[in-house]
């Protein structure tokens, strides 16, 4: 753990207890049930409900979500490590329910070096213009307006804007308050509640721009592709409900009120076996020839939540996935820019094709394979918007202890009075866990050089080439050393969390050339 403690801002909790039961509050048993409808989703979908619903999103629930120190950690007053980590670990007991990014841990100085990367590359003969996608608390917004209010040319400043979109309405508010900490941010600074991967809320902007984001990637929508075998076709993964009528369980009403007709709306019933069930509908008819057997042997009306069968056995909805040939135009692009051929097969010649469709009926190993569907989203959007944008992303190249399976897994992980917990399924998250993805750094910049045109579909034999980019990958440490003041994230014996524990996490930095060679 204190491995992973060290390398992952979102793990700073040493000791996992998670009580096994724990009854479910409202908004998570209305959840749970309702993040699927009567019709399957692809799984980005799922996420993307599981993460950003407006009202039971893990995002949108709590501007908590993303947390906030007080004030900046003094580390050159801490003896080392040890003092570090203890110092974190007392942080984390107090903040119930929050993870602490990498800006907020080192504040001001984080966002400091981006804004320095900014101002070394910008043209200052053009107004300063800054995009922050899902920005969180404000805390990089504002670092990076003090820096060049205090660094740049006065009209530098004078002129700039900053706005931010995000998502999260919360978080959105947070953001205000934040940069609103300075007064004179505020008519430079607005912030645009919405979802960046939807073209709707883009103009385009030709200007030169800089778009900065930070553990953004890591909580887009991703899709799942899986293959039985070695050799089989690639299959897009939905995601259903499933009823299961379960074996009879004795129930009892723990909460509201109960009658032979009506329950009302906020009734709980304890199943006895750790599950909760929670009416939160008042009566709902169901559609004619969708009424579940059974109902009217209880004469009661159907409720969505559960249904009450005739040997009074509660019959409960899981998730569970589905299956279908490749469809979905974003997957089948991202399987194309990951050179992963729809059919399963791999090139090479007649006899490996063979001996491999021998090997793999022999041993057939299941592939999964998670792709970062919601990242093209965004920088097809993106691309389209902000044609002349330069792009400054930072995020996880690769997250310890991942218990779920497939090429680029997420973690799914929640926190409970101060102490974090993984789950086994993605399928578990249910608006109480964030899910987050590794960024596959080499996909990324494939991503972007797709986006920008430079990097044609197999198909298109068109002569017409979008604009090269010049982009580069750094480690942390390397960014902000060159870019950072890395001496005031040093603690007295030297140790540096900022440089030596984010060994997992990258910058990406790409900027637009006007070399189409
Ligand atoms: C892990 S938080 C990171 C927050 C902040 N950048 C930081 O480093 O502290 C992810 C942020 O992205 C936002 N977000 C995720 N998807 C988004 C989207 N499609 N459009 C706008 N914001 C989004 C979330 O609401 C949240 O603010």
């Amino acid at each position: 753990m204190a491995a992973r403690l060290a390398s992952s801002s979102k793990y700073l909790s040493s000791s996992i207890i998670i009580s096994p039961k724990v009854t479910p509050s409202v908004s998570l048993a209305f959840f749970s049930t309702n993040i699927v409808g009567e019709s399957p989703v692809l799984v980005r979908d799922y996420i993307h409900a599981a993460l950003y619903d407006p009202e039971h999103g893990y995002f949108s629930q709590r501007s908590g979500s993303v947390g906030v120190l007080d004030g900046s950690i003094k580390f050159n007053q801490l003896d080392g490590r040890r003092a570090y980590l203890k110092h974190l670990d007392a942080i984390y007991k107090q903040s119930d329910t929050s993870w602490f990014t990498p800006v907020e841990l080192f504040k001001p100085w984080y966002a400091h070096g981006i804004a320095e990367a900014i101002m070394r590359t910008a043209n200052f003969s053009i107004p300063l213009k800054i995009y922050e996608i899902g920005g969180g608390s404000g805390t990089c917004a504002k670092g990076v307006m003090d820096y060049i209010k205090l660094n740049a040319p006065s009209r530098v400043y004078d002129n700039m804007t900053y706005v931010s979109v995000e998502i999260s309405s919360s978080l959105a508010k947070k953001q205000l308050e934040t940069v609103g900490q300075v007064d004179s941010h505020l008519t430079k600074f607005r912030v645009e509640y919405r979802d960046a991967a939807d073209q709707k809320g883009w103009g385009v902007e030709q200007q030169p721009c800089w778009v900065i984001m930070l553990e953004v990637l890591d909580n887009l929508p991703h899709d799942l592709i899986y293959s039985k075998n070695q050799v089989s076709s690639w299959t897009e993964v939905w995601v259903e409900k499933r009823h299961d009528s379960g074996s009879p369980q004795k129930w009892r009403l723990v909460g509201g009120l109960w009658g032979r007709r009506v329950a009302v709306p906020g009734s709980m019933l304890d199943l006895g076996d750790g599950n909760y069930w929670l009416w939160n509908s008042s009566r709902a008819e169901a559609p004619q020839g969708r009424r579940p057997q059974g109902i009217e042997a209880h004469g009661l009306p159907w409720f969505p939540r559960m249904v009450i069968f005739a040997d009074g056995s509660p019959r409960r909805s899981e998730l569970s996935e589905l299956y279908k040939p490749v469809e979905d135009s974003l997957i089948a692009s991202c399987m194309e820019i990951l050179d992963l051929a729809k059919d399963g097969t791999t090139h090479g010649s007649m006899a490996s094709s063979v001996a491999k469709s021998i090997w793999a009926k022999a041993f057939p190993r299941p592939r999964r394979c998670w792709l970062p569907t919601g990242c093209l989203k965004l920088l097809q959007v993106l691309h389209g918007a902000l044609p002349k944008m330069s792009l400054i992303a930072s995020d996880f190249s690769y997250l310890p202890d991942v218990r779920i399976s497939g090429e680029r897994a997420p973690l799914v992980a929640s926190k409970k009075d101060g102490n974090s917990s993984d789950h086994n399924s993605y399928l578990d998250a249910k608006g109480d866990a964030d899910i987050f993805f590794p960024t596959d750094f080499w996909l990324l910049e494939r991503i972007d050089h797709y986006c920008s045109g430079w990097l044609k579909p197999h198909e298109d034999n068109s002569s017409k080439k979008g604009k090269k980019r010049r982009t580069i990958t750094l480690d942390t440490s390397s960014f902000m050393e060159e870019f950072g003041l890395p001496s005031k994230t040093r603690t007295k014996d030297g140790y540096n969390p900022m440089l030596d524990d984010f060994k997992n996490t990258k910058f990406y930095l790409s900027v637009p050339t006007h070399n189409t060679k």
